[in-house]
């Protein structure tokens, strides 16, 4: 596999605005197949728009979007979590009064018809989150909104995982968790990333972002400031100064 061919995501010169006002600025990146890559930055800096963009909304008002070598900055929303491509949104986004198990199962809408009502392959995937979250489908048949915080995550993780994407997108999964549960959490995404899903990580928590992917970009005010192999960006002065607490 050529370069090109490793491509999964690639942003060229992306740019977008809500109304008048420009959050990003010509954003170039790329996530191959294979690879966890984060995507740091502070409150404000552009992360979650820049996960948005990918969906249409706000749609990019300057440069390409491709996923596998296929243009998809215009396509309808719907079509593009058919690409292969899920996300767990910044917040969570479960429903409360659905049980875990329902909340699963609302996963796989981005599947064909004949996916979806196929109930070997429902199972596979249940069984499939199962073997991830053990302690989470312990509770599959309570209502979601008597979870933890961190369950929650995990349950949003799953979800997103039902439809089999190729490319998992996760907007601040670390966001109000324990760092013992954050290093539990991203176990489970390098064990995520290691069977075949390719992964684009935006963080605030630096630190913990950089010690699982292999490459990280820096965001700043909605430009790329820097990027590189993600033990080249722990170690580097300047993130460690900007994004590490400087130690
Ligand atoms: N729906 C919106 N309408 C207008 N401005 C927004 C909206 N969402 C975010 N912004 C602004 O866009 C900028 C980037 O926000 P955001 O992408 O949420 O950053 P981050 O996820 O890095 O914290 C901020 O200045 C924020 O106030
Ligand atoms: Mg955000």
């Amino acid at each position: 596999m050529n370069a090109e061919e490793r491509r999964l995501l690639v942003l060229e010169g992306v740019r977008a605005a809500y109304g008048a006002v420009p959050v990003l600025h010509d954003v170039t990146l790329h996530v191959d197949r294979g690879e966890i890559v984060t995507l740091i930055g502070a409150n404000g800096a552009g992360k979650s728009t820049l996960l948005m963009t990918l969906f249409g909304q706000p749609r990019a008002t300057a440069g390409r979007i491709l996923f596998s070598g296929q243009e998809m900055t215009a396509l309808p929303t719907h079509r593009i979590a058919r690409l292969g491509i899920a996300q767990v949104p910044e917040g969570r986004r479960i429903f409360p009064a659905m049980t875990v198990e329902e909340n699963l199962i609302l996963g796989i809408t981005p599947l064909t018809a004949r996916e979806q009502e196929d109930p070997g392959l429902r199972a596979a995937l249940l069984e499939h989150v199962r073997s991830l979250f053990p302690r989470l489908w312990e509770r599959h048949r309570q209502r979601a909104g008597t979870l933890s915080g961190g369950e929650q995550q995990m349950l949003a993780i799953g979800r997103a995982l039902m439809s089999r994407p190729r490319l998992l997108l996760l907007d601040e999964p670390s966001l109000g968790l324990a760092p013992l549960l954050i290093r539990q959490l991203f176990a489970v995404l390098r064990r995520i990333a290691a069977e075949g899903t390719t992964i684009f990580l935006v963080e605030q928590n630096a630190n913990q972002a950089l010690r699982i992917a292999d490459r990280g970009y820096v965001l700043v005010n909605g430009r790329i400031q820097m990027e590189g192999v993600a033990a080249d960006l722990l170690a580097d002065g300047h993130v460690r100064q900007a994004y590490l607490g400087g130690h």
